[in-house]
C-alpha cells in the first residue's frame, strides 16, 4: 500500500495530487454514480466496484510519467482528472478528462481543478493544446470548459454511441498562450 500525496498543483483550496490507495473506497463511492458513467466512454465501468477502483490505481502505478490524478477539495478526495499526451503527430497535443462526486457539483470546483491542471501542463508538458469532446447532453461540462477559456471547436455528429443511443459530441480545446 502506497499513501504519499506527490502534489502536481494546487491554489491552497483545490489541489490535484496522485491518487492514493486510501482514496479509493471514496473513488468507488463517487464513480459508482449512473449519473456519473453516462457522460463517459464505457471503459469506465458501471456499476463501479471497489475492484475496479483497484485495477484503475494498479494501471496508474504503472504509468510513468502519470497522467491520472486525484481532486482533492479542503483536504478531502472528490474525483479525478487527467491529461494525457498524445502520440505521433499528436505529441504536442494532450487529452482532458475528469470526474467529480455527485456530492460536490456546482460549488465551482471542477472549474479550478481544470485551470490549475491547464496551467500546470502547459508549464511542464511539451504541449501546444489541450482538448476534450464533451456528449451533447452534458451542459455542465461544456459550460466548465467555457469558463476555464476552451473554444468550441467542432460538433463531430452523431459520433457517439451511449447505452445504444446516437449522440453529437462537442470538441474543445485550448492553445498555449
Ligand atoms: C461535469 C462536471 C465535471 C462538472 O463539475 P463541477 O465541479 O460541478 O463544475 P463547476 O461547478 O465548476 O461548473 C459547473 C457549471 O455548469 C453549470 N451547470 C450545471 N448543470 C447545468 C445544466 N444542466 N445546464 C447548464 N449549465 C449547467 C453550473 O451552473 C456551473 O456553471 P456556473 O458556474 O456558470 O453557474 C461534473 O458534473 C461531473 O463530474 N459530471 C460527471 C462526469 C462528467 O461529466 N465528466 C466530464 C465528461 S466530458
Amino acid at each position: 500500500m502506497s499513501d504519499s500525496k506527490k502534489i502536481i498543483a494546487t491554489n491552497g483550496v483545490i489541489t490535484i495530487r496522485e491518487l492514493t490507495d486510501s482514496d479509493l473506497p471514496k473513488l468507488t463511492e463517487y464513480a459508482n454514480n449512473p449519473k456519473v458513467a453516462i457522460n463517459l466512454r464505457d471503459a469506465f465501468p458501471n456499476p463501479y466496484a471497489l475492484e475496479d477502483a483497484i485495477r484503475f490505481k494498479a494501471a496508474i502505478d504503472k504509468q510513468n510519467p502519470k497522467t491520472i490524478f486525484a481532486i482533492e477539495f479542503k483536504g478531502e478526495y472528490v474525483g479525478n482528472i487527467s491529461l494525457s499526451p498524445g502520440t505521433d503527430v499528436y505529441r504536442k497535443s494532450a487529452e482532458i478528462g475528469y470526474f467529480i462526486g455527485e456530492p460536490f457539483w456546482n460549488m465551482g470546483i471542477m472549474s479550478k481543478a481544470v485551470d490549475l491542471i491547464t496551467e500546470w501542463g502547459f508549464k511542464t508538458l511539451d504541449i501546444v493544446r489541450i482538448y476534450t469532446g464533451v456528449f451533447e447532453f452534458n451542459k455542465a461540462s461544456q459550460r466548465v470548459l467555457e469558463k476555464c477559456g476552451f473554444s468550441k471547436e467542432a460538433v463531430l455528429r452523431k459520433s457517439i454511441c451511449k447505452y445504444d443511443l446516437i449522440y453529437d459530441e462537442i470538441r474543445y480545446a485550448k492553445l498555449k498562450e
